[in-house]
């Protein structure tokens, strides 16, 4: 069985808000992140598409002001939240990568 991430339904604010986390992938240091938007769940790898960069600047900001979209802090690339479709930018077209993960009552287990 794989390996895996908890994370507690509780420590998200009201949404749309995200939680980051870390894992290890292939022995490299690396973040995710899980999104909580018009009360369903979505989790991305936090890479962009444009460049092998995290998305978020400031730590765990993730979201457009009005938290409508995802945005890369780099070079602003816009991405849908419920698909992870990049809309705008220099990486339009592409998509974050997903992590597969399910929920409990209180928690979502991330898959590794
Ligand atoms: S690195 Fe994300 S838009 Fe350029």
């Amino acid at each position: 069985m794989g390996k895996s991430i908890i994370l507690l339904k509780k420590d998200f604010g009201p949404g749309p808000s995200t939680l980051k986390f870390t894992f290890l992938e292939n022995g490299e240091k690396k973040t995710g992140f899980a999104l909580l938007f018009e009360g369903s769940y979505y989790v991305y790898k936090n890479q962009c598409q444009h460049l092998p960069v995290e998305l978020d600047w400031l730590d765990n900001n993730f979201l457009e002001d009005d938290g409508g979209f995802i945005i890369c802090a780099t070079h602003g690339a816009i991405y849908e939240p419920t698909s992870g479709l990049c809309v705008s930018g220099p990486c339009k077209g592409k998509s974050l990568n997903t992590m597969a993960y399910t929920i409990t009552r209180d928690e979502l287990v991330v898959t590794i």
